[in-house]
Order: structure tokens, then sequence, then C-alpha cells
């Protein structure tokens, strides 16, 4: 049965959390804010413009709009200076097989991610040819938990949305997901990832068995 694959990309395919982290940190402390590891648990998934708002909220500060633009495009500056440096071995593990597996089965494969820099890094992992279609920020208006991003992604390789498979490592995105009618698997956590239809802990876990059967079974 022909299948939409939707891959999320960072916290599935490569670990940019550290990246965004260091970049944020940075920012952050520059106008006198502290930032942790926590926090920066609390912006996976979350759109460059609402982590932004959600720092100043957390440092109870207020920006002019345009200095609030200027940050943002700072922030994305020392961002890219760390993606500038990705190659291959970032990739996580067993995804390349993963994704391999799939398109030898010809199944279509898809990107659905909130970042505007994701043709950037899946350049750098030399990835960006296993994918049929990419959907990322510069696409959508509406940002997860919102569907618009797997509806996108899928209307793009042609398959109907119970049809489609979702991997995600934010609870936004498995939210976006299970709005989106689409079979939901989470990759990190059972306690975080649980609205999830299937959690597992990295793709090392998912046996081609079991992309078999997903691929025989509609979202109910
Ligand atoms: C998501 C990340 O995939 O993309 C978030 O989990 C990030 O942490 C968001 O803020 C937007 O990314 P970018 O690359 O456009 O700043
Ligand atoms: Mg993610």
């Amino acid at each position: 049965n022909k299948k939409g694959f939707i891959f999320d990309l960072d916290g599935v395919i490569v670990d940019t959390a550290k990246y965004h982290y260091l970049a944020w940190k940075a920012l952050a402390n520059s106008i006198g804010i502290d930032f942790t590891h926590i926090q920066n648990e609390q912006l996976k998934g979350v759109s460059r413009e609402s982590s932004l708002k959600k720092i100043l909220e957390w440092g109870n500060k207020t920006l002019s709009n345009e200095e609030f633009l200027k940050l943002m495009s700072k922030k994305n500056e020392e961002y890219l200076s760390y993606i500038s440096n990705m190659d291959e071995s970032e990739i996580l593990p067993d995804v390349t097989k993963i994704l391999n597996y799939l398109s030898q089965q010809n199944q279509p494969i898809a990107l659905g991610s909130a970042s505007k820099n994701s043709k950037q890094i899946l350049k750098k992992v030399n990835l960006l040819h296993q994918f049929n279609a990419i959907v990322d920020g510069n696409d959508v208006t509406n940002a997860k938990p919102d569907p618009e991003v797997f509806l996108k992604a899928a209307n793009r390789v042609n398959i109907p949305v119970e049809d489609c498979v979702v991997f995600e490592d934010s609870v936004a995105g498995i939210q976006a997901a299970n709005k989106a009618n689409m079979i939901s698997i989470g990759i990190g956590e059972v306690s975080v990832l649980n609205e999830a239809d299937f959690v597992f802990k990295d793709f090392t876990q998912i046996s081609s068995e079991f992309i078999e059967k997903i691929s025989k079974v509609k979202k109910k």
C-alpha cells in the first residue's frame, strides 16, 4: 500500500536542539535574561517567532517590533554558524536506514518541519535527495499544533491524510498529526508523547515489520 511518510526534522532526523540552545542562550543573556536547558526543551517544535516571545515573557521584557525582528535575525545568524559545521555524522541513529528502506519500497517521503532552515540542514547532512517534498516554516502561516504543515506535505506527495504517517519528537507536532487525521509516531519518551498512536525511543527500535504493518492500517 502506498503511504505518505512525513518526517519532522529537528529532533527526529538531526539533534539541532543543542545549537538552538546555544544560540538562544547567547541572545537571551545579551539582553539580561537567563536561559536554561529546561526552557530550551519547551521550545522544541515551537517557531522562531513564538520562541522569542516566550523568552521575553520568561524574562518579563517587552521590545519594540523593530528590536524583536533584529533579535530574531541575530539568533538565526548564530544558529546558522553552528549549522554550517554539520555533516552526515549528525544524522540520528538508523534514520538513513529507514529512509533507504522506504525509498526502496517506493513510498513517498516528505518533510514537515517548523524550521525555515530545513533545506540548508538537509543539504549539510546530505539527505536532501531523499525527500519527495519539503514543507517547512517558509510554507505555512499556522505553526504546530496546527496541522497545516502536515496537510500541505500530504498534498504535495498526493497521498490522502488517512494514509499518512508522521514521525515527530514534539508534543505540538504529535497534536498536529492527530488533528490532520494521520498516524502519529512519537520519537522520544512515552511519558512526554503519550498522545501519539505509537512511541519509540529512536529509529533503532523501529523494525521493517512495523513499517509493513503500519502500511496496511489507516488512522481510526
Ligand atoms: C523546530 C524546532 O523544528 O523549528 C524549534 O524544534 C525551532 O526549536 C523551529 O524554533 C524553527 O526553526 P528555525 O530554524 O526556523 O529557527
Ligand atoms: Mg522536532
